[in-house]
């Protein structure tokens, strides 16, 4: 199959992710429809692109006809197998369940053209394993986009055991087509890139929690004045969700190390209910959807320099594990997908390999976590050349 074959996309799903991915595809002029499980929930989430298009209009970033055009190349449906039928290329975005992936990736992959493109868009599970029980597991892959799918650029292209390079290329001529930057992810791995460089900032997250002696609202606060972030870690981790903060750490600590197992004060949370923004208590209280921080100290102690030092770290690792092709990948990756203002080698370049040793090496000393110690190449300098 060719690009310019492709003119139909059926997305699996219609929740956060599915109908943003769905007006992805319409505004670049190709037929998308949209599948659930109940009528009113493909009805909220064509309610829930109108809007978006509406705001686009009133912002002036779309005029009245385009949006009645990009409306008309949607279309809904209640049912899989007729949904993917035609399709060429079929986007999954159903809840994060092992079990429910596989079977409608068995469903579709059987209704399906036999060589359409399936792509799971999901965020941890391995797709070799929901691979494992569809047909024709060499059009097989990961399509992870970032929330909201229609503001994030960046999108994960992640190849699975079975994945040809040509349905992997045709996937990231797809990805351009409507309008992101696709990344290439060469092994599905946990995390992927982007998830998997921010995980050990998680875990020292989760280590400052439990340390008890570090106040967190000084932290966000310099995290906020030096490091040009809209909201500080800790905001983050509420306004994301304790529970999902928890469970992806939970994961990395079953897939990647025990070392990212969450922390008491984490569990403490979770089990209170405490989950952030959405319960207006966790880390901090949340009162019209702002934490109430005190900004009136910068932290001297932890700050930008410790969570920058983790993540140059992590993206070394990434790259020795051949995840990305290239450093230059990666720095896209965190640019794009993450909205960083530049990647972590393009950031270490400019650094001195001794400072960053040293920040790490303090970091794995008081907390007790090996995930911080540095890379050889970290401490002679050598992830530099890394291209
Ligand atoms: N929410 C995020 O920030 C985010 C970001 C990147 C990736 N993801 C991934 O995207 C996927 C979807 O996440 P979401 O946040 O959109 O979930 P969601 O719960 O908002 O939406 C999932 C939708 O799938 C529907 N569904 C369930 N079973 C179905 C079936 N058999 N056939 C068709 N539709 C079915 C549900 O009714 C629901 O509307 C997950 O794999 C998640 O990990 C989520």
């Amino acid at each position: 199959m060719k690009l310019e074959d492709v003119k139909k996309i059926a997305v699996i799903g219609s929740g956060a992710m599915g109908n943003g991915i769905a007006q992805v595809c319409a505004m670049a002029g190709l037929k998308a429809v949209m599948v659930d499980i109940k009528q009113e929930f493909v009805d909220k989430g064509m309610a829930t692109v109108n809007k978006s298009l509406d705001f686009l209009v009133s912002k002036g970033k779309l005029t009245a006809e385009k949006k009645a055009e990009v409306m008309g190349n949607l279309s809904t449906s209640l049912s899989n197998a007729e949904a993917v039928k035609d399709a060429q290329v079929i986007i999954e975005a159903v809840p994060e369940i092992m079990s429910l992936k596989k079977t409608v990736c068995a469903e579709i992959s059987a209704a399906a053209p036999a060589d359409a493109l399936i792509a799971s868009n999901t965020s941890t599970m391995s797709i070799s394993e929901i691979a494992t029980a569809g047909k024709n597991p060499e059009r097989i892959l990961g399509m992870h986009f970032f929330n909201p799918a229609p503001v994030m650029k960046g999108v994960e292209v992640i190849y699975a055991k079975q994945t040809t390079d040509a349905n992997v290329d045709l996937l990231c001529e797809l990805t351009k087509k409507i309008g992101k930057v696709p990344i290439k992810v060469l092994k599905d791995s946990p995390g992927f890139i982007v998830n998997r460089i921010g995980a050990p900032n998680q875990a020292l997250i989760s280590a400052i929690l439990d340390d008890g002696k570090l106040k967190t609202d000084s932290i966000d606060t310099i995290m906020k004045a030096m490091a040009g972030m809209p909201m500080g870690p800790f905001e983050l981790a509420d306004y994301v969700g304790i529970d999902v903060f928890y469970h992806t750490l939970k994961y990395y600590s079953e897939t990647l190390s025990p070392e990212f197992k969450p922390g008491k004060v984490l569990q403490n949370l979770l089990d209170s209910k405490k989950l952030g923004m959405k319960t207006g208590q966790g880390i901090y209280t949340w009162e019209g959807g702002k934490a109430k921080i005190d900004a009136s100290e910068q932290s001297k102690d932890i700050g930008p320099m410790d969570f920058l030092a983790i993540q140059i770290n992590e993206a070394v690792r990434v790259f020795k594990e051949k995840i990305a092709a290239s450093a230059a990948d990666i720095d896209l990756g965190m640019v794009h997908c993450m909205r960083a203002f530049a990647g972590p080698f393009t950031l270490g370049a400019g650094m001195e390999p001794s400072q960053l040793a040293d920040t790490l090496n303090k970091l794995h000393t008081r907390f007790g976590l090996k995930i911080f110690k540095p890379e050889p190449e970290i401490v002679d300098g050598s992830f530099k050349t890394m291209k």
